[in-house]
């Protein structure tokens, strides 16, 4: 079967990668989507038990830093555009082996560029019709000032005003235009693989994109990260380790607005532009901390609250970054894009979501999830 393009997508088993691919597969029948993914701890082939089956999906299990397989992979699937989403992504893990984030982020990203430069440059058109796209984050800008620890009403109008907490803890914003200034190891090695993106623009002329986003959160999310490790404590009534004094803020995206807005970016953002991408709505931890230990006694049918003791203040991040916060306007502008739920709504999805799921949190946090390709790939 001729497929109209053909797309490789880093990172597809992953959290936000196992969205995109689903969103892919799901309404672009014509495309085929070749989901590229080294099956590390963070990847969990369970998360697209609901595609795998398609006729235009093709699950490969490979390194993005072994340079040979993705030149392999680039021809053999005739690939036009790559989506690249493969990363060591936990700050805390970054902090104790820099040297892997190194190894994925940046010299992987490099081994998916170089392949890219390779075999685009070696068809007749060229770069002509070609996407590199990199999905990036918006902890490459640093940390911004907490000047207004009570919340301040923000300085934009956006649709997403109708939250209910909608509040801004600074005055300050990222913007495209905002200088890098990476302070842990995670983010300094995602801003070395921006560059590198931005380079091959502007050195060879690939049609690269790049995307800043704030904080995800939704169902498969591995359960190390803040929202469901403490959804699956408060359910196993254990402790909720929160670093420091919980007044950290993180500006928080459901992931499917965020599969949204690389679909939309993917087929209509300008080549070697940048885009953020955030719901404008941040929230200090021990605030989304209280809400998450509501919504979930509460859906559990305990007495809403009383949780609370799990909260255990221990000794803080490294470096912790202290306030983190996207302007989205040029995305919004441009290309139309907002987010599509209120946090509220979002965040009693996603408990529902790992609540009703019981089963693939066991399957995570028991390590079965990893024999999954095993079962059912291996002899494919
Ligand atoms: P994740 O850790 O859940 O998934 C990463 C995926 O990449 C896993 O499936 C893993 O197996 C795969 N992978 C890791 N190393 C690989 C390698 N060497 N070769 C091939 N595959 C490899 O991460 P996530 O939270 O889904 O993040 C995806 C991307 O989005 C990352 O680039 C991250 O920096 C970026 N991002 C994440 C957030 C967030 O809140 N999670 C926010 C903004 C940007
Ligand atoms: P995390 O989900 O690791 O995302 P990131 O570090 O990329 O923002 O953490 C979100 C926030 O929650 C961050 O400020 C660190 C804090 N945090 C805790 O307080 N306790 C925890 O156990 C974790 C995992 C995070």
């Amino acid at each position: 079967m001729d497929f109209k393009r053909n797309i490789i997508v880093t990172g597809g088993a992953g959290f936000i990668g196992s969205h995109v691919v689903r969103l892919f597969v799901n309404k672009y029948p014509e495309y085929r989507i070749i989901n590229v993914d080294k099956l590390t701890y963070a990847g969990n082939l369970a998360n697209l038990k609901d595609v795998e089956d398609r006729p235009n999906y093709v699950f490969v299990k490979a390194d993005i830093c072994d340079f040979d397989k993705m030149a392999e992979l680039l021809s053999q699937y005739h690939v036009d555009g790559i989506i690249h989403l493969a990363a060591e992504s936990h700050v805390d893990r970054s902090i104790k082996d820099p040297f892997t984030f190194a190894r994925t982020n940046v010299l992987g990203t490099l081994s998916l560029l170089q392949a890219a430069k390779n075999y685009w440059e070696s068809l007749p058109e060229g770069y002509e019709g070609k996407r590199f796209y990199h999905i990036s984050t918006d902890e490459v800008y640093g940390a911004l000032e907490l000047t207004h620890p009570e919340g301040i009403e923000p300085p934009y109008t956006t649709t997403a005003s109708s939250n209910q907490h909608h509040m801004a803890y600074g005055e300050e914003f990222f913007h495209e235009t905002t200088k890098y200034n990476p302070h842990s190891p995670y983010s300094a090695s995602k801003a070395s693989s921006d560059h590198f993106v931005r380079a091959f623009h502007d050195t060879y002329g690939m049609p690269t994109i790049v995307t800043n986003c704030s904080n995800n959160y939704g169902p498969y999310q591995f359960p190390e990260k803040l929202i469901p490790l403490f959804i699956n404590n408060i359910r196993h009534r254990k402790p909720l380790p929160v670093y420091g004094k919980g007044e950290n803020v993180r500006d928080w995206l459901y992931v499917e607005d965020h599969a949204r807005a690389i679909d939309l970016i993917f087929h209509q953002g300008k080549v070697a532009d940048t885009y953020n991408i955030g719901g404008f709505n941040e929230w200090k931890n021990i605030d989304i901390i209280k809400v998450v230990i509501k919504t979930v006694d509460r859906l559990l049918g305990r007495q809403e609250g009383e949780d609370m003791d799990l909260i255990t203040y221990v000794t803080d991040r490294k470096g912790h970054d202290l306030r983190y916060a996207i302007d989205s306007t040029k995305l919004q502008k441009e290309l139309g894009w907002e987010p599509s739920l209120q946090f509220e709504e979002g965040i009693e999805k996603t408990v529902r979501w790992y609540l009703d799921n019981q089963a693939w949190m066991d399957n995570v946090t028991s390590g079965d999830y990893q024999k999954y390709y095993d079962s059912m790939y291996k002899n494919r």
